[in-house]
């Protein structure tokens, strides 16, 4: 059970904390739970499954410090059946990783004008070396950032245009303190990055409607987030579409959020041109942002999931959870 506490502690699509597991003597399984899914903003459910991966990083941290020595199965079976984890027993483990989980959170605040030294950016993209498929592509030039950038803010863009995306986004941001407690889940004010009084200010105020959320959402994207990134990381993996390549990856992803919070860097998850990917998958639209991705990773394989990185210039406040007793079955 405190593996599942971990678990559940972790990076998560717009905090809709997409899973279930099953507790046995000798084995954890993690499951998908397809009624908390983001609708359009998600149609192949692959950021619920990059979420479930991030949450199996952190079983598998903290199931090593309790002294186990898990075995992963991705995918063991049936569909929504993301992984097992066989416990085992070894030597207790309470490295960097497993003690930044507690602390780690998405960080949508300004980062500073300070660039990411060289060895912590090698370090990071080593993080992956004994994983199978998924690996990290990272942009820490002014070219690099300014091509991601840039197609983060069109796509956020069109995102906000998309009637029925911009709406399956709303219904995941908790305004009242009542919402916020009846929920816990999806986005809040305290976790949007913003200095403590307009924080304070934004609670007292009425609740924002839907395009003024989106409005507030895309000036963040451009004046903030995509504004003081001092790098993007990107990871990838040879098939985006792939349900045991995405729980991979998520893993990655979630070890590079932990190892940045150890190393005192700031991490934003921003997914926004893979939504629109898979949107246009969906809808048969111009594969507009599908080719620009694909541009950019070439042979390196898909792309999955990106971030950007940069020392933070406020800390990040904590997100709601659920309880275990929701999340155990
Ligand atoms: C696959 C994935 C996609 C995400 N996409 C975004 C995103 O596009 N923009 C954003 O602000 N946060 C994004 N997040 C961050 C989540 O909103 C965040 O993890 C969640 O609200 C829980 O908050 P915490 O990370 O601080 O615990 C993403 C997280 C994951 C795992």
């Amino acid at each position: 059970m405190a593996a599942v506490a971990a678990a559940i502690l972790a990076a998560n699509p717009r905090n809709v904390q997409a899973w279930q597991f099953e507790v046995a003597e000798d084995r954890i399984e993690v499951f998908l739970d397809p009624a908390r899914e983001e609708g359009a903003l998600d149609p192949f459910h692959r950021e619920l499954y990059v979420g479930l991966g991030c949450a199996l990083e952190n079983l598998v941290l903290a199931a090593r410090a309790n002294g186990y020595a898990p075995k992963v199965t991705l995918m063991p079976g049936d569909p929504g059946h993301a992984a097992t984890v066989v416990l085992g027993s070894g030597t207790p483990d309470k490295g960097e990783l497993y003690q930044a989980i507690p602390l780690r959170r998405t960080n949508r605040a300004p980062f500073q004008k300070r660039p990411i030294p060289d060895a912590l950016l090698t370090e990071m993209a080593g993080l992956g070396d004994d994983l199978e498929s998924s690996s990290l592509m990272l942009f820490a030039d002014d070219a690099g950032r300014k091509k991601v950038g840039t197609l983060l803010i069109a796509a956020t863009e069109e995102i906000v245009k998309d009637e029925e995306q911009s709406k399956d986004g709303y219904v995941w941001f908790r305004k009242s303190k009542r919402e916020i407690e009846q929920h816990r889940d999806g986005n809040i004010i305290d976790t949007q990055g913003l200095a403590r009084p307009i924080s304070a200010i934004g609670k007292m105020l009425p609740r924002q409607s839907r395009s003024t959320a989106d409005r507030f959402w895309l000036r963040q994207t451009r004046n903030v987030h995509t504004a003081t990134a001092a790098a993007y990381g990107m990871i990838v993996v040879p098939d985006a579409a792939d349900n045991a390549c995405r729980v991979e990856g998520g893993r990655l992803l979630q070890r590079i959020h932990l190892f940045a919070t150890a190393r005192g860097l700031g991490l934003g998850h921003l997914n926004m041109f893979f939504v629109r990917s898979d949107r246009e998958r969906q809808t048969g639209a111009e594969p507009r942002f599908t080719k620009a991705l694909a541009e950019i990773t070439g042979d390196r394989g898909e792309g999955l999931a990106c971030f950007r990185l940069g020392y933070p210039t406020r800390p990040a406040a904590a997100s709601p959870r659920r309880d275990l007793t929701d999340v155990v079955r």
